[in-house]
């Protein structure tokens, strides 16, 4: 069954995709990029030396781990480099970069920008967080604007289009901050995280308030490390620490956000079965399942257990054909907000109408993935319309592919297509690889590591 073929051919950042049939599998993912960034801060922070076992070797983690070196943390790779040690400088131990000049650089990663924001608006030095032109646009008065109000000093660049919103690069003069109350405007993670991080440093109690519940690594860190933290529904609170904590060892789980585009290719591939374990099953994060359930997937979970607080377990899926279109509305987007431009995809090849609301943070994320999706979707013969919020796919079960796929600088809109690819008629051709390393370094040697027919 094995082809002596590739699925992905790459050359010069281009990657040519073809059809493929009988995808068969057995594999694990790189572990989860939010529980890395975290485990990184945590064990930056923590006194004593921490092991981080399945550490990702994505270029966004990179830019946390590159961050934290420059303020004092140590960090040292085993020899198979999915084991990190890291010497903790203790809670009040990270210092300003030793050239004042530095700029900390967050690349590509939103969630460094954001967490690194919270935390560092408290520390006694100042700083300045800068990015990518991805960053550059993406909008941060969401975790300025509480900043603000706890104390914080902060300037960003202001928007000729959008009154009020701010802009990397971001200034932090660090204070002492006082905790609030706070009511989130828009179920974030990386919103929560930077206030729970902020809060540690603070004088008195921080609480944030969702109106749904976003993914909560950070609570669960917290929780495991024995920081103080309650949790009251959809509210979160704490306050500063004392005594410092220990440092503690971490296993990540594999990434559910990168185990989805093989969970992808096998729902549409017809005759596939693949196998993935270890993989993060923290309930916050299993929308994305539970919506391929919905459309008629054939998923199982076996082996499910809990490890440093987070659930993990293997996912079996077995190709069923037969996909129907569903409804997305708000409630359940965060617990699958990475997955939805995959999810257009599996909407595509499914039969009849799948509606996305809800979900205008798409659009401000690294790239504007309702308009990318739309777009390179339509390419390859979808139909479906862009809405401010979403978007509703017509689902005509095939794709004809062929087309050129631009990846738009976004490593998930890179991802999802090649997966669209695979299983249209005639494949496709992927323009700028590049991006994929930001989440999934070895996407594409772990495609062609499976076994399959040439379709
Ligand atoms: C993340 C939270 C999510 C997600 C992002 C990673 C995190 O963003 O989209 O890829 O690690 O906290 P929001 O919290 O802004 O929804």
């Amino acid at each position: 069954m094995t082809s002596t073929q590739t699925i992905i051919t790459t050359k010069d950042k281009q990657a040519r995709i073809v059809p493929v049939k009988k995808l068969i599998g057995k594999l694990k993912v790189p572990g989860d990029k939010s529980i890395c960034h975290r485990a990184l801060i945590f064990s930056a922070l923590a006194q004593g030396e921490s092991r981080i076992s399945n550490f990702s070797n994505n270029r966004d983690n990179g830019s946390t781990m590159e961050i934290l070196t420059h303020l004092g943390a140590k960090f040292s790779r085993l020899e198979d480099s999915e084991h990190l040690v890291c010497q903790g400088v203790g809670e009040k131990g990270l210092t300003a970069p030793l050239d004042k000049r530095t700029v900390l650089n967050v690349g590509n990663s939103g969630t460094t920008m954001r967490l690194l924001c919270g935390l560092l608006a408290s520390q006694p030095f100042s700083v300045t967080l800068d990015g990518d032109a991805s960053i550059r646009r993406r909008p941060m008065a969401r975790v300025v604007e509480p900043l603000l109000k706890m104390g914080a000093h902060i300037q960003g660049s202001n928007s000729a289009e959008k009154a009020g919103e701010i802009y990397p690069p971001l200034h932090l003069d660090g204070r002492s901050l006082t905790g609030i109350d706070y009511q989130s405007p828009i179920p974030s993670a990386q919103l929560k995280s930077a206030l729970l991080l902020a809060g540690m440093y603070s004088q008195g109690e921080t609480s944030i308030t969702e109106d749904y519940k976003s993914r909560d690594h950070t609570e669960k860190m917290m929780q495991y490390l024995g920081l103080p933290l309650e949790i009251d529904g959809l509210t979160v609170r704490n306050r500063a620490f004392n005594p410092p904590f220990a440092a503690r060892d971490f296993l990540v789980p594999g990434d559910i956000s990168s185990a989805a585009f093989f969970i992808m290719a096998a729902v549409l591939v017809e005759g596939a079965r693949v196998e993935i374990c270890d993989i993060s099953l923290n309930p916050t994060r299993t929308g994305f399942l539970e919506a391929m359930q919905e459309m008629g997937a054939g998923i199982t979970i076996v082996n499910q257990r809990t490890v440093g607080g987070e659930e993990i377990g293997d996912i079996v899926v077995q190709y069923q054909g037969n996909l129907k279109g569903i409804s997305i509305q708000a409630p359940r987007i965060p617990r699958l907000i990475d997955e939805l431009p995959l999810l257009a995809v599996g909407a595509a090849f499914a039969r009849g109408k799948t509606e996305i609301r809800g979900a205008a943070e798409l659009r401000v994320k690294e790239s504007d993935r309702i308009s990318a999706m739309a777009q390179e979707l339509s390419k390859m013969g979808a139909k479906v319309k862009e809405l401010p919020d979403g978007m509703v796919i017509d689902g005509q079960g095939f794709l004809e592919g062929g087309s050129q796929i631009e990846s738009h600088g976004d490593h998930r809109i890179a991802m999802a297509m090649a997966v669209a690819a695979l299983n249209s008629k005639k494949g496709g051709i992927l323009t700028d690889t590049d991006p994929i390393a930001v989440s999934f370094p070895g996407f594409f040697e772990q495609l062609n590591q499976m076994n399959f027919q040439v379709g």
